[in-house]
């Protein structure tokens, strides 16, 4: 010590460091809470997309979900985010046949697609057992396969966390960093995920505004995959993949198992939840955008190419008694099939998956 005024100063930040521990207001309470609410909207044809009342979107919401969604701070390890297994360029699946957590366990299933996922009104996950974006982002933390985690040590992990408390702040107006919750958490990435929209930039968005023409493969494929030409065999798709989202977002057996009765279905999907037999087998219809960045395909990942997929269209599947009416032998020839492929192609949206919009915050 030089002189007894350092000592002072000294004794005196001490005292007022811990009048601040003391002090009933938190320093939270002095960021402002103005967010800064965002309309989501689809390209020209789509819905509009239906919003929770009590999570508004908002420029400061999106980005904690998009922070948490990338941050392996939610895994026990600290090894696995929802990106491990929702990867932007995979068109936010991980492209493996069924995902591994961080245990390197095996899950049943494959990764299935954000994009749009705010506007699927009809359930989430194959079998359709979550409700909202909100309940779905509460469960991959405790999953014992995927993340083995629980709330608390995340809750705990966030609290005392040296940028989140801030964000939260900024986001939801919480003033003391113990009101962060999971279901705050879950709220934010609710939020990011409704982001996930289509850029509108594809080839089919641009024919369909009129902006460009598909080449005579492409709009080959157009008839086919919505049944527009008598002469034309009808392939059937456009029922179950419905333009603009391409997925009625309803439950089917599209006849990729062959199993001798209702009840030996390997993954009895849909019927689980509904208990309706006549459901085991049906599995929520995916979107077909982007469809070509997200291989391998079905709820099990069975099929490693568009071209393996449109063989067992064209085959009429397995017979089962709840199998759709639609799935029977198409009779489509080589040049058919890939046309319809070509059309397929035309919902890639690069656009979208490149958009820094939803990157990695972390890179
Ligand atoms: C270990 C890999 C893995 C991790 C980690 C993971 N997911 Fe998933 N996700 C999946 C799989 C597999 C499915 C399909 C599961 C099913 O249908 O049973 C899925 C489905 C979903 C769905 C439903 C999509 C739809 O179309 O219905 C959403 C939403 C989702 N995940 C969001 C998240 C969020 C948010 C996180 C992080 C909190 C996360 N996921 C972490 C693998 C993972
Ligand atoms: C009766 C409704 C129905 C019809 C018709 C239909 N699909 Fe499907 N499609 C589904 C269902 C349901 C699934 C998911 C099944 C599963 O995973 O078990 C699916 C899955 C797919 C997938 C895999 C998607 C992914 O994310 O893994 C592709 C690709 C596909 N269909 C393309 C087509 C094409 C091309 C046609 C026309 C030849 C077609 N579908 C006709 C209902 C249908």
């Amino acid at each position: 010590m030089k002189s007894p005024g350092i000592l002072w100063a000294l004794v005196m930040m001490a005292f007022l460091s811990s009048c601040r521990k003391d002090s009933p207001t938190d320093p939270l309470a002095n960021i402002p809470f103005n967010p800064i609410p965002v309309v989501l909207q689809g390209p020209s044809g789509f819905p509009q997309m239906p919003i929770p009342a009590d999570n508004p979107t908002t420029i400061e919401g999106i980005d904690l979900g998009k922070r948490l969604f990338y941050d392996s701070i939610l895994s026990a390890d600290f090894t696995m985010s929802c990106a491990s297994c929702h990867l932007p360029e995979g068109n936010f699946t991980d492209n493996f046949a069924v995902s591994e957590g961080i245990d390197g366990i095996a899950g049943r299933r494959s990764s299935m697609s954000l994009l749009n996922i705010g506007f699927a009104d009809q359930g989430l996950f194959w079998d359709g057992r979550s409700a909202t974006l909100e309940d779905q982002a509460l469960l991959p933390v405790e999953d014992t396969i995927e993340m083995h985690n629980t709330w608390l040590e995340v809750v705990d992990r966030l609290q005392n966390h040296d940028a989140y408390p801030e964000l939260f702040r900024k986001a939801f107006g919480i003033e003391r960093k113990e009101q962060i919750t999971k279901e705050l958490a879950a709220k934010a990435m609710a939020q990011f995920e409704r982001s996930l929209i289509s850029s509108g930039t594809s080839r089919y968005d641009r024919f369909f505004s009129e902006e460009i023409e598909l080449n005579d493969e492409e709009f080959l494929g157009y008839v086919l995959f919505f049944d527009l030409d008598p002469d034309v065999p009808d392939a059937e798709c456009g029922h179950c993949h419905n333009a603009p989202l391409f997925t009625t977002n309803q439950y089917f057996n599209n006849g990729i198992e062959a199993v001798a009765d209702l009840e030996s279905f390997p993954d009895k999907g849909r019927g689980v939840i509904s208990g309706n037999n006549q459901d085991n087998g049906r599995f929520r219809v995916p979107t077909l955008r982007n469809i070509e960045f997200s291989a391998p395909y079905m709820h099990d990942g069975r099929f490693q190419t568009l071209e393996e997929v449109v063989d067992h269209y064209n085959s009429g599947g397995h017979f089962q008694i709840n199998k759709d009416p639609l799935i029977r032998p198409l009779g489509l020839l080589d040049y058919q099939k890939e046309a319809l492929i070509a059309f397929i192609k035309t919902l890639s949206d690069t656009t979208f998956l490149i958009d820094p919009k939803h990157q990695d915050p972390f890179e």
